[in-house]
């Protein structure tokens, strides 16, 4: 559709200034269907006759726009008139403004530019396509500047603005696509709780809870008045400054909003910015505060909601209340790392840990298959995998383990909760590149090369060394063997010979065996280290000497773990799947620093990116980098549904065409119950606890395996209910 339609720009160098671009045309017929498709490079906002156009935010979103770009397509027959005025305002977005710490731009465009195609159908059969060109005009819009992570000014006061043609520039055509991912919108609204004056005397805004959009507000104040607002996510919980707005984390995203007012009631929105908060400062404010006028507008992918959890324990329930936020606050159009600071960026590593619990909490189908299209893009020659996706970072950064093995796990992650077979084929390649990646670099069959981020953020090392006490080079063959094990499974589902690279496991497995374990005990003696050789079945006949000595050293840690980005979200599996889920438990409930409630009991709404993010002392760890919405570790979710309420799938027949459930109760809980909205219908799997005698309640879109203790019980669709002691 857009093929005959050019790429403009503004026609001069209007700095910071968004452009705005104006088409009038009229419509002298009836008629019965119109549509526009627009797309950009940079971000755009339409408006017909003054309306907005969709409710896309931040729309085209983000691909790897050298390769590709989506075109958006709306229905704009209610909104004609007999004149009409379209207008298209650009932001520069992730295409073509400063990203990451480094401040870089990184694409081949250094100006915004948008395309458009607006098709009306008229009654009588006929047909007319307005094609953007040259005689859309240009002029400077009343933004000034506009920033992802810095926020945005914008000058409301109406100017006698300059037209000019706007300039066709040669961008190329080839690379629009249809929309593939899910759309971005204002999904939720929440008003402010309180409104707080600090001990520096800041009037601050507390809309409760973490979350990623912007905060729109209401002014009657006289034109030309200056209001200024700053986000944050946390206030200082220690020291001098106590209670006061904290925004060192940011690491240097002002997410500051300021705009001008025209002297008229208006309502403000930023339209090419997002920030991560829960509180805003009113730097600059005139006239009284009024909480009422602000409203903060969560924004992220559309994504349908199917999974819940809840149990007897409020903390627990509030953990899952906060991964779900961190899930909310981090799916904007691609898997971010977290919507604060200035790097937002889809890192492959914490997708990975986290598709699992993130794929019953949400359909993300249609989201990751996007994200994973632009990942098969951008792979490199060498197969390695870009550390975030969209590639921002560039090669330096490529082809660490447990990162690039996302390539594997998240399609098998699609195929297992969704049944969706067309992402092994569509990935199968950029699955099969990545493994042959790491096989080349082995010596021995050991992958011992690389640059790796390791068990990212793991406390068994000193606390400014990130990378974790757990080899490197036991991680990278312990991922070697456990992506190519996966892949194998992908071939044979799709019919490949799998000969060679059956034979690549079994050589991977016996060198682990060789060189990481030593009379049935791991070398290494990190918890990390036991989870992934327990988690990847690489334990051979030490199965059960390492397991006890894993679950020995969580309890003589009271209980406590130790383990960043790679082994936590296997922890629990490794103790349970091997006879200590009540030692999993005990993890799941810890209060103590470090653990999944402590955060919850430093008030947390969100999950934090380190344990320590606030220190048991109320200091913040290194501001260097210390978001408070990280989703990583809200990985556990996937133990809350798989484990605890035992809702499990089978790679035989997946999207839950037949389910396995095998729950396992805990007396510290009285009751835990988890339904996911699955492809096949839906699921739910409930117990409760009364004296020794524990209650099942299970209902199953179809058919379903139940385990209960020793117990097997093959059951068709329906409602199922047990009972067992404990
Ligand atoms: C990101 C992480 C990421 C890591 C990799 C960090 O800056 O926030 O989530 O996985 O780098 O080293």
């Amino acid at each position: 559709m857009l093929t005959q339609a050019s790429w403009i720009k503004a026609p001069g160098d209007f700095g910071d200034v968004c452009p705005v671009f104006k088409k009038t045309f009229a419509v002298k017929k009836g008629v019965r269907q119109a549509t526009i498709f627009l797309s950009a490079l940079g971000l755009y906002e339409a408006q017909l006759n003054g309306k907005r156009v969709g409710d896309f935010i931040l729309a085209p979103g983000w691909t790897a726009y050298q390769h590709r770009v989506q075109v958006q397509q709306y229905d704009i027959t209610g909104m004609l008139n007999a004149e009409n005025i379209l207008e298209l305002t650009l932001g520069r977005g992730w295409c073509c403004g400063e990203l990451t710490w480094e401040s870089k731009r990184f694409y081949p465009f250094d100006d915004p530019a948008v395309i458009c195609a607006l098709q009306l159908n008229y009654d009588d059969g006929t047909q007319d396509t307005l094609y953007s060109d040259e005689s859309f005009q240009a002029a400077r819009s009343g933004i000034l500047y506009s920033h992802i992570y810095h926020g945005e000014v914008c000058d409301s006061r109406p100017a006698k603005r300059k037209w000019e043609p706007a300039l066709v520039i040669d961008y190329p055509r080839d690379i629009l696509i249809p929309q593939q991912g899910e759309v971005v919108r204002e999904i939720e609204e929440i008003k402010p709780v309180r409104l707080i004056t600090t001990p520096m005397n800041e009037k601050v805004l507390d809309f409760g809870q973490i979350l990623t959009g912007y905060v729109k507000f209401r002014t009657t104040q006289p034109a030309g008045s200056l209001l200024e607002i700053s986000h944050a996510e946390v206030l200082w919980v220690t020291g001098p400054r106590k209670g006061c707005f904290y925004t060192a984390n940011l690491r240097g995203a002002k997410q500051r909003i300021t705009y001008i007012t025209n002297g008229q009631d208006t309502e403000y929105r930023p339209r090419f910015t997002y920030q991560g908060f829960r509180y805003i400062r009113l730097d600059k404010w005139t006239g009284d505060i009024n909480p009422d006028d602000f409203t903060a507008v969560v924004v992220h992918s559309d994504i349908r909601r199917t999974g819940t959890f809840e149990c007897s324990n409020e903390k627990v329930n509030r953990l899952f209340q906060n991964i779900i936020w961190s899930q909310r606050g981090n799916f904007l159009d691609i898997p971010t790392d977290c919507p604060q600071r200035v790097e937002r960026l889809g890192w492959t590593g914490d997708a990975q840990v986290f598709i699992r619990a993130g794929s019953y909490n949400f359909d993300v189908q249609k989201f990751f298959t996007k994200w994973l299209a632009d990942m098969a893009l951008e792979q490199l020659d060498t197969g390695a995998i870009p550390a975030v996706i969209p590639d921002v970072l560039g090669r330096f950064t490529a082809g660490s383990a447990a990162w690039g093995d996302a390539a594997v796990i998240c399609p098998w992650q699609l195929y297992l909760t969704y049944g969706d077979r067309d992402i092994l084929a569509a990935q199968y390649d950029c699955m099969k590149k990545w493994v042959d990646c790491m096989a080349s670099q082995t010596e021995d069959d050991i992958w011992d090369t690389g640059i790796h981020f390791g068990d990212w953020l793991a406390l068994d090392l000193a606390e400014d060394s990130y990378r974790g006490a757990t080899p490197l080079e036991l991680i990278a063959t312990a991922f070697l063997a456990y992506s190519n094990a996966l892949f194998i499974k992908v071939g044979k589902i799709l019919g490949r010979d799998t000969t060679d690279y059956e034979a690549l496991y079994n050589r991977t497995v016996r060198a682990f065996q060789r060189e990481f374990i030593k009379d049935g005990r791991m070398v290494a003696d990190t918890q990390t280290a036991h989870v992934l050789a327990l988690y990847f079945g690489l334990c051979g006949d030490s199965r059960q000497s390492v397991a006890r000595h894993l679950a020995e050293m969580v309890t003589a840690n009271g209980n406590r773990l130790t383990t960043g980005f790679v082994g936590t979200p296997y922890l629990l599996h490794a103790l349970s799947d091997n006879g200590y889920a009540e030692i999993a438990y005990s993890l799941l409930l810890q209060e103590q620093y470090p653990s999944w409630l402590y955060c919850v009991n430093r008030g947390a709404t969100t999950i934090w990116e380190h344990w320590n993010g606030i220190r048991e002392d109320g200091s913040f760890w290194s501001s260097d980098g210390n978001s408070f919405n990280h989703y990583a570790y809200g990985a556990v979710a996937d133990w809350m549904y798989g484990v605890v309420c035992g809702i499990r799938t089978d790679e035989d027949a997946p999207g839950f065409e037949h389910v396995v459930l095998k729950p396992v109760a805990d007396r510290r809980l009285s009751f835990a119950s988890a339904s996911i909205d699955t492809r096949a219908g839906k699921l739910s799997s409930k117990w409760s606890i009364e004296g020794d005698t524990v209650t099942y309640e299970f209902e199953v879109p179809g058919r379903a395996t139940i385990v209960i203790g020793e117990q097997i019980f093959e059951v068709e669709k329906g409602a199922h209910r047990y009972h067992s002691q404990l």
